[in-house]
């Protein structure tokens, strides 16, 4: 694959193959950039596998005052020996010449046998043609050099002498290139950038598809004039079951459909005056010895409609647009289309002249703006509808209808008990039905997996 580099990147890469491993002022040297370009592009490489970087530990060497002094004048034992040329001097005169060399110079000289001295005279014996220690001297120079560079034992002569060498460690970076930079092509669009070059896949936070689908729900409702009202997750029976005009008896009340909050009763489940109301309707309505302690059972939500209905006795209003959502329960086998816990849309409209035509008109309307464009009616039943019906939507992608919401108007035995006198248009359903369809998921235990390949990829906007 043909990349494409920054400049900065292109010259260093060149540099480097032509001169395999370079300190970064030798890079700054070949490729004309400035320190912090070196700096920059090393660290560009790096990221992207290109470039290795060792650093290490060197031993660099320089002359000190003594040394350099030694460039210009030569060494004390050559000074001396250069002063006995034209024949012999006098020790005391030796000794102003040279000032303080003249102690180590002349010991050198006479160990090595290249001075003689009579009584208070010094000759010449045997002239060497050079000096170890010159040699080193001259190599060095004014220089900074690598250590190694010098032969170590004439080094060892110059470190014994007073501010001959100077010793430093410094650290150095060598900078070579990687095995991945060797088969590298490099596009030499000069500098352009590069605006289908591949970039790294980065993964925002984001809020998950359930809770997107939750808020674009909330949002149809209140675009459409209704007002959310909240209720507790947990309720007496009385206000989940027997306000609902629901038999103590009903199959939904069993412990295979409910969870009950296991020995909790209600002291204060309603006004005495509702609960004489609603007990009074199922007595003459369904002919059975109603319990209040089967009322007091506290269970977790099973539907919104708890909250719809306890509103609606508080209030008692003559018209109202009021929407609940949340998490209802069910003691159900979870399966691809069922979950111990959902969230559910509930609505009602409460008016004078309102009828079933409304209803339906409101349920095409938001299911048109939440997307669904083909739904039709079923007549259904619920203990406090009637009539009763239920919203099939057509899934395209499965091609078959499937069942959504559940609606009805309030029945007189539940509206009349709590002293509700304007008809009440209610509905409501599961969300996550509507999110499966959104997403195309065919199984609703999806939501809650928490498979991030699938929540990274799902898109916002998902239509459906
Ligand atoms: N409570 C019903 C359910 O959980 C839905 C519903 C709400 C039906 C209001 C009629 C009226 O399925």
């Amino acid at each position: 694959m043909s990349q494409v580099f920054h400049d900065i990147e292109k010259k260093i890469i060149s540099s480097l193959r032509e001169n395999p491993k370079q300190s970064p002022e030798s890079l700054e040297g070949s490729t004309g950039l400035s320190p912090d370009q070196i700096r920059r592009g090393i660290e560009w490489l790096k990221l992207k596998d290109l470039a290795i970087v060792n650093e290490s530990k060197a031993s660099l060497i320089r002359l000190g005052g003594n040394g350099l002094e030694s460039i210009e004048k030569g060494l004390p034992e050559r000074r001396l020996l250069d002063s006995l040329k034209d024949g012999p001097r006098r020790l005391s005169d030796l000794q102003r010449q040279l000032g303080s060399a003249f102690g180590p110079a002349m010991g050198l000289a006479r160990r090595n046998s290249w001075v003689r001295t009579e009584s208070d005279t010094v000759s010449l014996s045997n002239e060497p043609a050079e000096i170890p220690a010159e040699r080193i001297i001259r190599q060095i120079g004014r220089q900074k050099i690598p250590k190694e560079m010098v032969s170590p034992s004439e080094l060892a002569i110059l470190l014994r002498r007073p501010d001959f060498v100077i010793e430093e460690t410094v650290k150095t970076k060598v900078i070579s290139l990687s095995d991945s930079a060797g088969s590298l092509e490099i596009s030499d669009s000069s500098g352009a950038i590069d605006v289908e070059a591949g970039v790294p896949r980065v993964f925002v936070a984001r809020t998950h598809p359930l809770k997107d689908t939750i808020d674009e729900v909330r949002e149809i409702f209140v675009t459409l004039g209704f007002s959310e009202i909240i209720g507790g997750m947990t309720q007496p029976s009385f206000w989940n079951f027997d306000a609902l005009f629901t038999p103590q008896d009903h199959p939904a009340r069993e412990l295979q459909d409910t969870f009950y909050l296991d020995g909790i009763l209600a002291k204060k489940i309603a006004m005495p005056e509702q609960i004489r109301r609603v007990s009074d309707s199922h007595r003459r309505n369904w002919r059975y010895r109603w319990d209040i302690n089967e009322a007091r059972r506290m269970v977790l939500r099973t539907h919104t409609t708890c909250v719809t209905i306890r509103h609606l006795a508080e209030t008692r209003p003559d018209e109202a647009r009021v929407f609940s959502l949340g998490r209802v329960f069910r003691n159900e086998k979870v399966s691809y289309k069922h979950l111990v816990e959902f969230n559910q849309i509930e609505g009602v409209v409460v008016g004078k002249g309102v009828t079933l035509r409304d209803l339906m008109g409101i349920q095409r309307e938001f299911y048109k703006r939440i997307g669904i464009a083909r739904i039709k009616f079923w007549p259904t039943f619920f203990p406090y509808t009637e009539p009763s019906l239920q919203t099939m939507v057509y899934n395209e992608r499965l091609g078959s209808w499937v069942e959504l919401f559940g609606m009805g108007i309030f029945r007189p035995e539940v509206t009349r008990s709590l002293g509700i006198t304007k008809p009440v248009l209610a509905w409501g359903g599961g969300i996550e039905r509507i999110a499966m369809l959104k997403y195309g998921l065919d199984d609703v235990r999806e939501f809650y997996n928490n498979n991030l390949s699938w929540l990274r990829g799902v898109h916002q906007d998902a239509g459906s």
